[in-house]
């Protein structure tokens, strides 16, 4: 990758370039690559120094699942067609592209300069990721991450070359808020609805939590570390019973750099990857607070779970510290039966940690439950190697922190002192709405059993991350003890295991219900809808070449957490990453994200010809009008 510029890194190879990890180690308990296909059929198999736990579905061949199946749909074949593919049956429409107008009189999106920062102010965003319907009186109220840029795409020279270029790109990442109707031409954006919002990275937030007012918060603008400028790198999402939208913080620290080369990073800085180089945005250009040696605070105002109220475009966003800083992926909301709000997270970082929020008041249907997600506590994941695990508690007492503000600030170095799990990337995290069970989407992880993560925690091949270098990715399942969300035990096993059975024989080659008409890499988004029903998104390689051969261009699978069966639904358009969805109130409509179409210059997604590739938010329905999930 050396010789590779900057810009035409994926983020995952800029990162590994600027930001490697500390050293490199050897361990005993590297996978043994030769284990058997067949050795699967037994459930829990012992290698080297572990072992792994398959869950019964995960066992069941594909073909033995005809007769029961509840996914009634003609799977698609993997392709690569710069398009979108479903199954006879049913249709989509694009809803909404980056650079649409949120207002009239804006101008129209222009290719040819692809826009300029004011008229990207009130535009939708770029990237769409994590997104959520909610129904608002009369309204659907569509709110949606912007998660990121693509340099080469957003800027027409391939590269921001002027301050208005860099403030453009600000400007499109955060979160659009928008309603949509459907009509004559199905569904639109409705512009000049008084919901509709722009959040940025310029946008005013309140900072809540334990961390609030600690002195790692308070920077120049701010001295009493209570209040900051924006949202970026938002990637998964969360919804809350009491109708609000969690917009997570993820790679935040790729826009920070340093107008001194030589500072002497802080180890905050270096376990959260906050460097002297950004990733080609040029933030500090324009904003000094993104220069770390004159403000070295601001990173740790970001990495949090932002808490916005779609139905109040004056409210002020709170960014909710309680529920740890890391990089976020979503934030999956569960109610407990006693009435305890539950938040389960991923760290989506290779080697880092999963993560459980327990309210410390109860909902109350109808009341006051606003700032619930101010207050709770703090857990990190362990996975014993035997299908048993345990939350941890991260407070000062088992952390040996100075208090729970450096908890929630250094939430990273909190889980390595309690001895959490490291994970192979823990993207999407998903409850069952029908039994207590939670699925969590495991992307990839190169670097397992070759690399400890940047706190220098080993990354065993063992336990939920079985494989070593693994570049396919898992799903692994978790049963909280007594079905209580509040319960500190739990089990697990593994939904299943992701790869390529034409190409491998071993372990590589997935788990039994994966076969060659299904397969797929890099789970990430995971959905479920009101029948029980799991959808899988994936953001992997899309090569169709080699261990990929036979993948196609990234997916949606729709899979039965009862039986483990698994099926191809959609295959989105070249080089594109398939994120987010919502399900329309009628459960008629599915909007999907379509991000970074075209991100290595081969795509012209949605309009064709010779046109800008532009991510976008689909509809999908089907053709007979029924429900679809
Ligand atoms: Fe933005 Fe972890 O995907
Ligand atoms: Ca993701
Ligand atoms: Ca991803």
């Amino acid at each position: 990758m050396k010789d590779t510029p900057y810009s035409e890194m994926t983020f995952d190879e800029f990162d590994e370039a600027v930001n490697p990890p500390p050293e490199t180690i050897e361990f005993d308990e590297i996978v043994e690559t030769a284990l058997s296909r067949r050795g699967f059929l037994g459930g829990v198999i012992s290698f080297g120094a572990g072992s792994f736990v398959l869950g019964t579905s995960a066992l069941t061949p594909g073909s033995a699942f005809a007769a029961t199946s509840r996914l009634g749909f003609a799977q698609v074949a993997a392709n690569t067609a710069d398009d979108i593919t479903l199954p006879e049956g049913y249709s989509s429409q694009v809803v909404i592209r980056w650079g649409d107008p949120m207002f009239s009189g804006a101008p129209e999106f222009d290719p040819a300069t692809r826009g300029n920062a004011a008229s990207q102010e009130t535009a939708y965003g770029d990237n769409i990721d994590g997104m959520a319907l909610f129904e608002i009186g009369d309204a659907s109220v569509l709110v949606n991450n912007n998660e990121y840029t693509n340099l080469k795409i957003i800027n027409a020279s391939g590269a921001p070359e002027t301050d208005d270029d860099v403030l453009k790109g600000m400007m499109a990442h955060g979160v659009s808020v928008v309603e949509v109707a459907r009509g004559d031409n199905g569904w639109t954006m409705v512009q000049d609805s008084p919901f509709n919002r722009r959040i940025t990275p310029a946008t005013e937030m309140e900072i809540t939590g334990p961390a609030a007012g600690h002195d790692l918060m308070k920077t120049a603008a701010d001295p009493d570390g209570v209040l900051c400028l924006g949202t970026w790198n938002n990637c998964g999402n969360g919804r809350t019973p009491w109708g609000t939208y969690l917009a997570c913080e993820e790679n935040f620290n790729g826009y920070f750099s340093s107008s001194d080369p030589d500072i002497e990073r802080t180890d905050l800085m270096k376990r959260y990857g906050v460097n002297v180089e950004d990733w080609g945005y040029g933030w500090a250009r324009v904003d000094e607070r993104f220069d770390i040696s004159k403000h070295p605070n601001e990173s740790n105002r970001n990495g949090y779970v932002v808490e916005i109220d779609p139905s109040d475009p004056a409210s002020v966003p709170k960014k909710r510290t309680a529920l740890g800083r890391f990089k976020h992926e979503n934030a999956e909301v569960v109610v407990n039966g006693d009435g305890h709000i539950i938040v389960y997270m991923g760290d989506d970082e290779r080697g880092e940690f999963m993560y459980k929020f327990i309210s410390s008041e109860v909902y109350a249907e109808g009341g006051n439950n606003a700032d619930l997600l101010a207050d709770g506590r703090l857990f990190a994941a362990k996975f014993n190697a035997d299908g048993t695990g345990k939350w941890m508690e991260l407070n000062p007492e088992t952390t040996g922190m100075s208090s729970q503000a450096e908890v929630c600030i250094n939430s990273r170095a909190a889980g390595s002192a309690v001895g959490a799990t490291t994970m192979d990337r823990p993207e999407w995290v998903a409850a069952n709405p029908k039994k207590a069970e939670i699925y969590c989407a495991l992307t990839n992880n190169k670097n397992r059993a070759v690399k400890t993560n940047a706190g220098g925690d080993a990354t065993p091949a063992t336990g939920p991350n079985p494989r070593a270098e693994n570049h396919y990715g898992q799903i692994v399942r978790l049963f909280p003890a007594s079905a209580d969300h509040t319960n500190d035990a739990f089990r697990w096993d593994l939904f299943a295991l992701a790869g390529n059975p034409t190409v491998h024989e071993d372990a590589y080659g997935g788990s039994v219900n994966i076969n060659d008409g299904n397969m797929f890499n890099s789970p990430d988004g995971l959905f479920f809808d009101s029948k029980g029903l799991l959808w899988i998104q994936t953001d992997g390689n899309y090569s169709n070449e080699g261990d990929f051969a036979g993948h196609g261009n990234n997916q949606m699978l729709v899979a039965d957490p009862a039986t483990g069966e698994i099926k191809r639904f959609l295959v989105g358009p070249n080089e594109c990453e398939v994120t987010g969805a919502a399900m329309s109130g009628d459960g008629k409509t599915m909007f999907v994200g379509i991000q970074h179409p075209g991100e290595r210059g081969g795509s012209h997604w949605p309009e064709g010809g010779d046109s800008v590739p532009r991510s976008a938010v689909i509809a999908v329905t089907r053709d007979d009008g029924m429900r679809l999930g």
